[in-house]
């Protein structure tokens, strides 16, 4: 399989499907680091991811609050760094404690943490393409660690052509 793995969507749907699709392969110990744009996605795949861990309830970003956990068939960490203020905020969330040990991590705006916690993570990065409903979905696995997650969506989303 090329890596990065690259898929388009081509609604907010889609890119549901596609999280939930991530989600139902994720295990204890996963974290997906998140990156793109205001916009880009992040918390509409993160939002399918959600839904394949067998969370019910509704996953957004709320507005004071960086973390939140919800409970599926594992805990979802859901992370969000844009309303970061000060770095130094990040080692108060004491990153390394939450990511890669007990349930699934999401974390929105990863970029912003980079560097600031050791994990095995699956790197997601999604930007617009040719048109406001369109989006790019682009998986980076450094180790290998998540080879049968991105089988499951190769099986099921067909990938982009162009690289
Ligand atoms: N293919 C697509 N996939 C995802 N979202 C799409 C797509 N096409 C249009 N959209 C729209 O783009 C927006 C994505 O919003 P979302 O909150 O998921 O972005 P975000 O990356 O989390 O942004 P932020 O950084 O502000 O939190 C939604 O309004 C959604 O309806
Ligand atoms: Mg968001």
């Amino acid at each position: 399989m090329d890596s990065p793995l690259k898929i388009v969507t081509h609604s907010p749907e889609e890119t549901r499907d596609l999280g939930a699709c991530l989600g139902s392969a994720a295990s204890e110990g996963d974290v997906f680091l998140l990156n793109g744009q205001l916009g880009a996605g992040k918390t509409c795949l993160t939002q399918g991811i959600a839904t394949g861990l067998g969370v019910q309830a509704y996953t957004r970003s709320p507005s004071f609050v960086i973390a939140t956990r919800y409970q599926g068939r594992c805990t979802l960490h859901h992370i969000d760094l844009y309303r970061l203020e000060d770095p130094m905020e990040i080692w108060d969330l004491a990153l390394d404690e939450v990511l890669g040990r007990d349930g699934v991590g999401v974390v929105e705006w990863a970029e912003r943490a980079q560097g600031m916690y050791q994990v095995d993570a699956l790197v997601v990065t999604l930007g617009q393409l040719d048109g406001p409903s369109s989006r790019l979905v682009e998986f980076e696995d450094a180790s290998g660690r998540y080879r049968p997650h991105l089988e499951a969506i190769h099986g099921q989303f067909p990938t982009h052509a162009k690289s």
